[in-house]
């Protein structure tokens, strides 16, 4: 089986891309064929300053090795450095309909956050239903928001199979219902663009602030809580054993536990959990050339995956 799956360098890694994308990347890494790369290409579309797309790419890599990703186990690029994918996009987005790129919810939702309306924006779909075909990608693991990308992807996919005959892998995204949707300290999914987030590894006492500051109702320290409505009960979930949630949860309805507390709790687990990947992500930072070294030859073994299947697809429209 292959998995695939991209990240964008766009910011700080925080405990949605963590819990919904990359912890489960670290896991499949075992009995498995995987790729996994950092999206620059996509990146261009929202970054627009050179030097702090070059930062991301590197800070995304160290967040990757970090939390365990193996590069013995699986391969791990940049997205630029194997350019057969953009050759393989123009092929794909000529037989790409208009009708199924404006159906796309995030196109429609970035314009809304006032992100520039480019075409590279618009045609973003298709460069990543060309990152996955490329390598004859099985599953893809993602979060909740992924999952129409990754429809627009199996139609492209089948749609060339169609025209030219079984050329592409028609893959299917592997979306794990405890963690598709990690809420952000407001309560709504977390993402960059809300502002809401919890960066893996901000310094300490960062964390602890943005915790601290989760908004709650008014209820006081011996009223009894919903623990099912509570975001920090979420977050909790997700850091500690399913018996130390319930605990939290039955404390919640008791009463005599205030938010305060719950939030205290909360954070000392986050930060906990995150402690030996904020150690392991000290010592790669002293060694950036090996983090180089490391991508240079994930971009190799990915190229010569990609060359394979770009020919195949040449072969078949008749650019050979
Ligand atoms: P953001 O919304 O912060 O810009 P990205 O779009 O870069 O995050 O997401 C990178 C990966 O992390 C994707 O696979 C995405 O599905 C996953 N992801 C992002 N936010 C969440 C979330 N709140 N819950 C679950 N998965 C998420
Ligand atoms: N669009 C994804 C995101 O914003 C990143 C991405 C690009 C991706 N290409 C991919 C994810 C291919 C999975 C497979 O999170």
């Amino acid at each position: 089986m292959r998995y695939l799956s991209g990240i964008q360098p766009s910011g700080l890694v925080h405990l949605g891309n963590y819990f919904g994308a990359m912890k489960r990347h670290v896991e499949r890494q075992d009995g498995n064929e995987c790729f996994y790369f950092i999206a620059d290409y996509h990146a261009l579309t929202t970054v627009r300053d050179a030097d702090v797309l070059r930062r991301n790419v590197l800070d995304v890599a160290l967040d990757y090795l970090a939390i365990g990703l193996d590069p013995a186990k699986a391969v791990f690029f940049r997205q630029s450095d194997v350019p057969q994918v953009v050759e393989l996009t123009w092929v794909l987005s000529t037989i790409t309909s208009m009708g199924l790129l404006e159906r796309c919810h995030s196109y429609k939702d970035k314009i809304a956050k006032n992100i520039e309306a480019s075409h590279g924006l618009f045609s973003y779909p298709v460069l990543m239903a060309a990152d996955i075909l490329l390598y004859d990608s099985h599953k893809v693991p993602v979060g909740q928001d992924q999952k129409q990308h990754l429809e627009v992807t199996r139609d492209i996919a089948m749609r060339f199979n169609h025209l030219y005959g079984e050329t592409l892998v028609v893959p299917e995204a592997e979306i794990e219902e405890s963690t598709a949707i990690v809420p952000g300290t407001d309560g709504q999914k977390m993402s960059k663009s809300y502002g809401n987030t919890i960066e893996i590894f901000a310094p300490e006492s960062k964390v602890t602030k943005t915790i601290k500051a989760i908004p709650t109702d008014s209820r006081g320290v011996d009223e009894p809580k919903d623990p099912e409505t509570s975001t920090i009960v979420k977050l909790y979930a997700l850091v500690a054993s399913p018996e130390e949630r319930e605990e939290m949860a039955d404390r919640f309805r008791k009463g005599g536990y205030g938010y305060g507390d719950a939030k205290k709790e909360l954070a000392r687990r986050v930060l906990e959990y995150f402690a030996p990947y904020r150690q392991a992500r000290e010592e790669l930072a002293k060694d950036i050339p090996r983090v180089r070294d490391i991508l240079e030859d994930g971009a190799r073994r990915a190229g010569a995956v990609a060359s394979k299947t770009l020919e195949r697809v040449y072969e078949k429209v008749g650019l050979r």
